[in-house]
């Protein structure tokens, strides 16, 4: 007779679609939306993801920037693993507008709560409200179970901190979950189809992993990368057999290399009066790479002196012309860059070669510690390689994997690996029971 529980978790897999919201606008919707926050002069909250991206970047006059706070990638910002987080850690704003040396700053805590707030109070009204199905429905905010996400590298402190952050957002204890990503991760991609083998219902499923297989659970996000091991202990459970580890390896890692690559190219000079005079063409270049970044797959690598192009708004070239006295275009044809680097009026184009070397660090540190996991004698008989995680999207990514481990692993990546989490995360909330132990930490 399967428990009442493992009924619930069947009837969530098979009858009911787990919604996931669409962030952005028009045809560039995504699953998820960046993690930025806009707060005015009074420290309250203005808008959150692409909408406090949108604002920060296209409304300069608006905006006080020396007044206001733009956080973005604040997660991985405080939760550097020697730092211990409590109510009184203050987070630093993203961009230092009239003195790049003095940040603005706020409480951490407030920072979340305000985010968690906005989440799970307006987005609930307008989503899930006003959908047809729930219309006329009546709900208290009490009736509804949230489940928040954090990395399995987080320790007991930020775990802390976020339960904090959502009691100050209103959300009764009773009524929230913590749950760790790599869990969640692997129990969503033990209900879809992500394998080649398959169940007795016909189902491509990891659930054909039978009882005692073990497999390690890769997560690629923006800020970090999260390796945990599991075994496979029932139908529905799961034990952790080795304590997450880890790095800040994930997609900002690529970025932080544009950077340093932007930072070569035109001097740290032009970059800080860009900053100070126009931030929102600052946060546009950035921009204009992460998009470019998204579409840049294994194919383009093959084609190392091909180009990508981004678009340069036109105050860089301004800046550098005031700072340096010389034209942006001329400087590039006689640097280091010349052959990989030309930039045209407000274009950059930058070889194939010269863009994929940015995700190089990434991916050597991923490899290398997979490598010194795999080695460890408790993860013998581990045969499978689950890949989530926004930026295991990227082809480059999965590829190095894949030459590196895929001939003595198999290597699984689900069709959305950027919300297994959060999908893992649903069903998780309906299951708490589905970990059966956990190496303590
Ligand atoms: N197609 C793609 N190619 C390369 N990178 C991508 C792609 N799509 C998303 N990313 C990257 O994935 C990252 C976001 O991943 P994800 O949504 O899993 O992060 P997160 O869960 O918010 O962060 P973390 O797990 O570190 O807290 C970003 O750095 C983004 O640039
Ligand atoms: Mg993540």
């Amino acid at each position: 007779m399967p428990s009442v529980d493992d009924m619930i978790i069947r009837k969530i897999q098979t009858t009911q679609k787990i919604n996931v919201r669409k962030w952005g606008d028009g045809v560039n919707k995504t699953n998820k939306a960046p993690t930025c926050v806009l707060f005015d002069h009074e420290e309250k909250f203005v808008s959150f993801g692409y909408e406090a991206m949108n604002d920060f970047r296209l409304n300069p006059k608006e905006i006080d920037y020396s007044k206001w706070y733009y956080f973005e990638h604040f997660k991985i910002k405080l939760f550097k693993q020697e730092d211990i987080v409590t109510k009184e850690t203050m987070l630093e704003e993203s961009l230092a507008i009239q003195n790049p040396e003095s940040k603005k700053k706020m409480y951490a805590v407030d920072v979340f709560a305000a985010v968690i707030s906005y989440l799970t109070g307006e987005v609930v009204k307008e989503e899930f409200m006003q959908s047809k199905k729930h219309k006329g429905t009546k709900y208290k905010l009490e009736d509804i179970h949230w489940v928040i996400t954090v990395p399995a590298i987080w320790d007991q402190n930020a775990k802390l901190f976020m339960q904090d952050a959502a009691r100050k957002a209103g959300i009764l204890g009773k009524n929230l979950t913590l749950a760790l990503e790599p869990e969640a991760a692997s129990i969503y991609c033990r209900r879809v189809a992500v394998g080649d083998s398959e169940d007795n219902e016909g189902c491509k499923a990891i659930a054909a992993l039978g009882i005692g297989s073990k497999y390690v659970v890769l997560d690629q996000g923006g800020g970090t990368t999260d390796i945990t091991v599991y075994e496979v202990t029932g139908k529905n459970t799961l034990k952790e057999i080795h304590q997450a580890c880890g790095g800040h390896w994930g997609g900002i890692t690529v970025t932080a290399k544009f950077n340093n690559f932007l930072l070569r190219l035109l001097g740290n000079d032009v970059i800080t009066n860009v900053k100070i005079n126009n931030p929102s063409d600052y946060y546009q270049l950035l921009y204009n790479f992460e998009h470019t970044k998204a579409s840049f797959t294994e194919e383009h690598s093959k084609l190392p002196k091909d180009n990508q192009t981004l678009p340069l708004p036109f105050s860089w070239l301004d800046h550098f012309q005031k700072v340096t006295g010389c034209d942006l275009e001329d400087t590039v044809k006689q640097s280091m860059y010349r052959s990989r680097v030309s930039v045209k009026r407000d274009k950059m184009r930058i070889t194939n070669e010269l863009f994929r070397s940015f995700f190089d660090d990434s991916i050597k540190n991923i490899v290398k510690e997979m490598e010194n996991l795999l080695k460890k004698k408790k993860l013998e008989g581990v045969e499978t390689i689950l890949i989530v995680g926004g930026h295991s999207m990227s082809t480059i990514l999965t590829n190095a994997i894949n030459k590196s481990f895929g001939k003595a692993y198999k290597i699984v990546i689900p069709k959305n690996p950027d919300i297994a989490v959060m999908k893992g995360a649903v069903l998780f909330g309906f299951n708490s029971r589905m970990i059966t132990s956990r190496v303590s930490q």
